[in-house]
């Protein structure tokens, strides 16, 4: 099923790339897609793909969902752009509206968009600031926030992201993450006392004083870092944090938000209410839109001006994203990305008692990592071993993708619509795969 030469078109194009893309643009896969449709992908040679990567969870409602390609289509037949800072348009305040009405929590927010989710981290960066009048931020050891200086600033992971490309933004504080399986402070959960708590506690006595902060950013549940699923007291040790030191509190929900987590925004298995969401990825399905959102006095603080882009809630992306909530409340997909994603969670549970180089399987919806070590015990990340699962898998027919700051876990993401046949030939696939790797 994979690109091998006999795949004439692929190795065609092939060529042609590598002759006019920098080879420093990754590729998981060497696949070449031609169409896309539901859970599966076409290459340009006619092989097929199932699709557990939703290009890194953003096709959550399927790859080219009929009812968002019309509204794509119905939008660029009307109005392509205007420049919002030039002319609005109507889909721009439609999906805020959209937005703020499925956003948890009772205080009134305002939403701006832009277009990627590094912008939209960008853009909170300079919300953070203007409204504490403060200049230093803190994220999370394994958090990932996007390629962009601030972003990079803020994201953990040093190779390949940040390695060689110093310096960034200064006053960036890096703190501990509820990281249980490898418990950044040695303790085990519960009976910590979430000593990783305490720790950013410390941290202000000797790093950074509190008094200087303006936001603490964090993904509620971290994506890109390793699937990590943080216990509902470091969340809410967080939000007790930042309102004892007048710091903003910005959850990053790029990767969660939008049902990923079985939940529309990942906020709502903590109950906390943070002070900014940050929204991208599964919010228009594919079409390039983020968002920021935060309360009412936050969000209209700045300078008329101060922030803004060209494209930023173009009118046709945002003719998608109306589209997109459209569909995840009519088709209920965001309980089947619960309910799909304990389902897979449970059979996948069985690969930790049958091999002993996976340490952990865990998940929450339709976000899974399958964590790879060198042996339960030393828990050595074992970064080859995932990539010779992945690598297999996509030989096998099915996409997945690769998480974690050492390269070792096993991402599995696929659209919520996945139908209960086609998530249990993915699950045969990965069974076979781990059966071939003793
Ligand atoms: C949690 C999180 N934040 C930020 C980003 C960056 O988004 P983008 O690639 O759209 O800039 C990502 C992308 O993977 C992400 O997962």
């Amino acid at each position: 099923m994979s690109a091998e030469p006999a795949n004439v078109k692929t190795m065609e194009l092939k060529k042609i790339r590598d002759k006019n893309i920098p080879g420093c643009l990754s590729h998981l896969t060497g696949i070449i897609a031609d169409r896309a449709e539901g859970s599966w992908i076409t290459d340009v040679d006619g092989n097929k793909y199932l699709d557990f990567g939703a290009g890194i969870a953003v096709v959550s409602a399927g790859n080219c969902h009929p009812e968002i390609v019309k509204a794509v289509q119905d939008q660029a037949e009307k109005c392509f752009h205007t420049c919002f800072h030039i002319i609005m348009q109507e889909p721009y305040i439609r999906l805020a509206e959209k937005v703020a009405g499925i956003l948890p929590g009772d205080i009134p927010k305002k939403i701006m968009f832009l277009n990627s989710g590094a912008e939209a981290v960008e853009n909170a960066i300079k919300f953070v600031r203007v409204h504490t009048k403060r200049k230093a931020l803190a994220s999370p050891e394994h958090g990932f926030h996007g390629r962009t200086y601030g972003a990079l600033a803020l994201t953990s992971k040093t190779k390949p992201l940040k390695e060689g490309l110093e310096p960034f933004i200064p006053e960036v504080y890096r703190i501990p993450y509820a990281y249980c399986y490898r418990c950044p402070v040695g303790k085990e959960y519960p009976g910590c006392d979430m000593a990783c708590i305490m720790q950013i506690e410390d941290m202000f006595s000797t790093y950074v004083a509190a008094e200087s902060i303006a936001g603490i950013f964090i993904e509620p549940v971290i994506g890109e870092g390793g699937v990590i699923i943080p216990p509902m007291e470091y969340i809410r040790g967080l939000r007790e944090i930042c309102d004892k030191y007048g710091i903003l509190l910005v959850f990053d929900e790029i990767q969660t938000g939008f049902g990923r987590t079985g939940k529309m925004f990942a906020q709502e298995h903590f109950d906390v209410e943070p002070d900014l969401t940050i929204m991208a990825k599964g919010i228009a399905n594919g079409m390039p839109l983020s968002a920021l959102a935060g309360k009412a006095e936050i969000m209209d603080e700045p300078n008329t001006g101060a922030v803004g882009s060209t494209y930023g809630g173009n009118p046709i992306a945002c003719a998608a994203g109306i589209s997109m909530i459209d569909v995840l409340e009519r088709e209920r997909l965001v309980e089947a990305s619960e309910k799909k994603g304990k389902y897979m969670l449970d059979r996948l549970k069985k690969l930790e008692f049958d091999y002993d180089y996976v340490g952990e399987v865990r998940g929450l919806g339709l976000m899974i990592g399958i964590e790879c070590v060198k042996n339960k015990e030393s828990k050595e990340p074992f970064k080859d071993r995932a990539g010779e699962i992945i690598k297999e898998c996509v030989k096998n027919g099915l996409i997945v993708v690769r998480a974690g700051a050492r390269g070792n876990i096993v991402r599995i993401l696929p659209p919520f619509n996945t139908s209960d046949g086609d998530i249990d030939s993915g699950l045969d696939i990965i069974f076979n795969v781990f059966n071939g790797i003793k």
